[in-house]
């Protein structure tokens, strides 16, 4: 048996504990970037912000692939009528879209304020950072509270096995991985 054949069996349930962790990910993230909104009149804590760069870069972007890759075509398939709707789909790609524009732009203005040590206009940024973390809170307390329950209780151990966080992570770093947008 394979590793990821192991990890699968141990964890039947990868996928949802994966992206699970990654909104926890995504919270913490949030959390720092409105300690820097809170604090723009002051000079950058560095790490802080340099850090924040990265994650905007990185952490969305992965997590996006996660849930357009896997979690949303497989739970698309196994839905009942009445259940997330295509309108809804639909509101739910244009909100991963939206996060994903916003988290780059955020972080080429937290890079710009990070050369200067300080944000030029403070308000702006302050208005970006806001946009950010408020959208992306929000989008992350429906999935919690509406979609992973529904995907718990729709998908089944098939599906759950079909997905293995170790080839989900070698996929990210050979660039193999394809998926269709909802
Ligand atoms: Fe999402
Ligand atoms: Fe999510």
């Amino acid at each position: 048996m394979t590793e990821s054949g192991k990890q699968d069996e141990l964890e039947p349930e990868g996928l949802l504990a994966q992206i699970e962790k990654e909104h926890l990910q995504e919270q913490n993230l949030c959390d720092r970037l409105e300690q820097i909104a809170d604090d723009l009149l002051e000079p950058l804590d560095p790490v802080l912000a340099r850090t924040s760069v990265v994650e905007l870069r990185q952490c969305v972007r992965r997590h996006l692939v996660l849930e357009e890759g896997y979690l949303y075509p497989v739970l698309t398939k196994r839905l009942r009528r009445g259940e997330l709707e295509t309108d809804l789909l639909n509101q739910i790609r244009e909100e991963h879209a939206n996060d994903e524009c916003l988290a780059y732009d955020t972080a080429d203005q937290l890079e710009r304020a990070l050369e200067r040590g300080r944000a030029e206009n403070p308000e702006m940024l302050g208005y970006m950072l806001h946009g950010f973390f408020e959208c992306r809170r929000r989008h992350i307390a429906w999935e919690d509270a509406v979609v992973l329950p529904l995907a718990r209780s729709r998908l089944s151990a098939k599906d759950f096995r079909a997905f293995s966080v170790v080839e989900f992570e070698q996929s990210l770093t050979t660039g193999t991985l394809t998926f269709t947008r909802l």
